[in-house]
């Protein structure tokens, strides 16, 4: 690591910054690295570290972080006559989401400069994951979330000694409390997007899908976006390999969003309806919207890394897909049923979003296909149940069964 950039106006910072956004307009910076240095290291075998902006990398994280299975869904795809679609399954994390590979690296950071109190604004996932890694690492944690998350994150959140603090508000409101609350009690935050660590942590993500697919790069990479940290990590990792030589080509990174909570789709649809050449980055601005999406982790008014997400669909020719709850929501049991995987709402949208691409012939049957599962469908019992079927009910006698079966 040698820096800081602006995503908007691309000033630069040098590596012992200590703020967490551009100090001349306020915006997420992205974190820069010797890439050339880098190549020379790359060339001798393939390893995370120098592309991660922590030390400490070699004392093994207790608990097994990344490192998720690529899944080939063949009869999903068949469905649609995708012959080469996988599902990066994300719900084998520690705590059953994406989020973990964020919460890593944040935590190395966090112990590199001596917190002791990390907080976190989070839907719900962040701050489960934060949780739970904070307790593996012996530091406190603090959560703010919308008084309305599922209370199996909640859950999560508390069993693993967190202060949880369910705001009464959205979850921009928790995140603008949260920011608050750690200036004034001087705790590191964790935020996704504002802090920088967290894009670094998601990108580990797209170096394990080119391993897993024996150093190939995929046409389309589906993510499910809410604040757009996901997706603006996903792309960065593609970079990386690029930058350093490994790759020659990248992958489309098509963001998904429910259609009532599309702030980043929306963005992307008006700039490329203005122009097809790269906007001048620091006049974009995204507009809000008011999230009322049943996927609750993608359920988003202002997105917190939504200039970076827009900024990667834009470069990687990726699509902006919106897509109805309904659709979400029916996504999961057919995720299941055809492949094993166990999806919660935002993390099914991917799929949701492949079907409306195939229908809408902007995928071909050749194409490889990623679809990051990013959480567990036992985060979220009750959307989920709303579509996975009812049990039969049955006296406890083989005749009772019998008359269900010859029906
Ligand atoms: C399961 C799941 N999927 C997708 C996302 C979207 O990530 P981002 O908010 O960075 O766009 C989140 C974020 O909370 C999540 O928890
Ligand atoms: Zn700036």
């Amino acid at each position: 690591m040698n820096g800081y950039r602006c995503i908007a106006c691309a000033e630069t910072q040098t590596a012992d910054f200590s703020g967490f956004v551009c100090p001349s307009c306020g915006n997420n910076l992205e974190i820069t690295y010797d890439y050339a240095a880098i190549r020379e290291d790359s060339l001798r075998g393939f390893d995370y570290a120098p592309f991660l902006p922590v030390s400490r990398l070699d004392a093994p994280f207790p608990l097994k972080i990344g490192r998720t299975p690529l899944i080939a869904a063949p009869r999903l795809g068949e469905s649609l006559g995708l012959r080469r679609l996988f599902l990066k399954d994300e719900t084998s994390n520690p705590s059953a989401s994406t989020k973990d590979r964020a919460t890593a690296v944040t935590l190395r950071r966090a112990m590199d400069i001596g917190a002791k109190v990390v907080a976190v604004a989070s839907t719900g996932n962040a701050g489960s994951s934060l949780a739970c890694l904070a307790a593996a690492l012996g530091l406190r944690a603090v959560v703010f979330v919308p008084e309305s998350a599922p209370v199996a994150k909640l859950t999560q959140a508390l069993s693993f000694g967190a202060t949880v603090l369910a705001v009464r508000g959205t979850y921009d409101d928790a995140f603008d409390l949260c920011l608050t609350a750690a200036d004034e009690f001087g705790w590191f935050n964790r935020s996704t997007g504002y802090n920088p660590y967290t894009r670094e942590g998601k990108k580990t993500c797209a170096y394990e899908i080119w391993e897993d697919l024996g150093r190939r790069v995929p046409d389309r990479v589906v993510v499910p976006t809410g604040d757009g940290n996901l997706l603006s990590g996903m792309w960065k990792g593609w970079c990386d390999l690029q930058a350093v030589g490994l790759i020659d080509r990248l992958p489309r990174i098509d963001c998904v969003q429910s259609e009532a909570s599309a702030a980043i789709c929306h963005a992307v649809r008006q700039l490329r309806e203005n122009a097809n050449t790269e906007p001048d980055w620091s006049n974009v601005v995204i507009d809000e919207v008011t999230a009322t999406t049943v996927a609750d982790s993608i359920s988003v008014n202002r997105p917190r890394d939504g200039l970076a997400a827009v900024k990667s669909i834009f470069q990687s020719g990726g699509e902006a897909i919106t897509v109805p709850d309904a659709e979400i929501l029916a996504a999961i049991p057919e995720i299941a049923r055809s492949s094993g995987v166990f999806a919660e709402p935002a993390a099914a949208a991917p799929w949701a979003a492949v079907k409306q691409m195939a229908r809408q012939k902007k995928i071909e049957e050749d194409e490889l296909v990623v679809c990051v599962v990013s959480g567990s469908g036992l985060k979220d019992i009750a959307n989920v149940a709303t579509v996975a079927g009812t049990a039969l009910t049955v006296e406890p006698t083989i005749e009772a069964v019998g008359k269900i079966f010859a029906r």
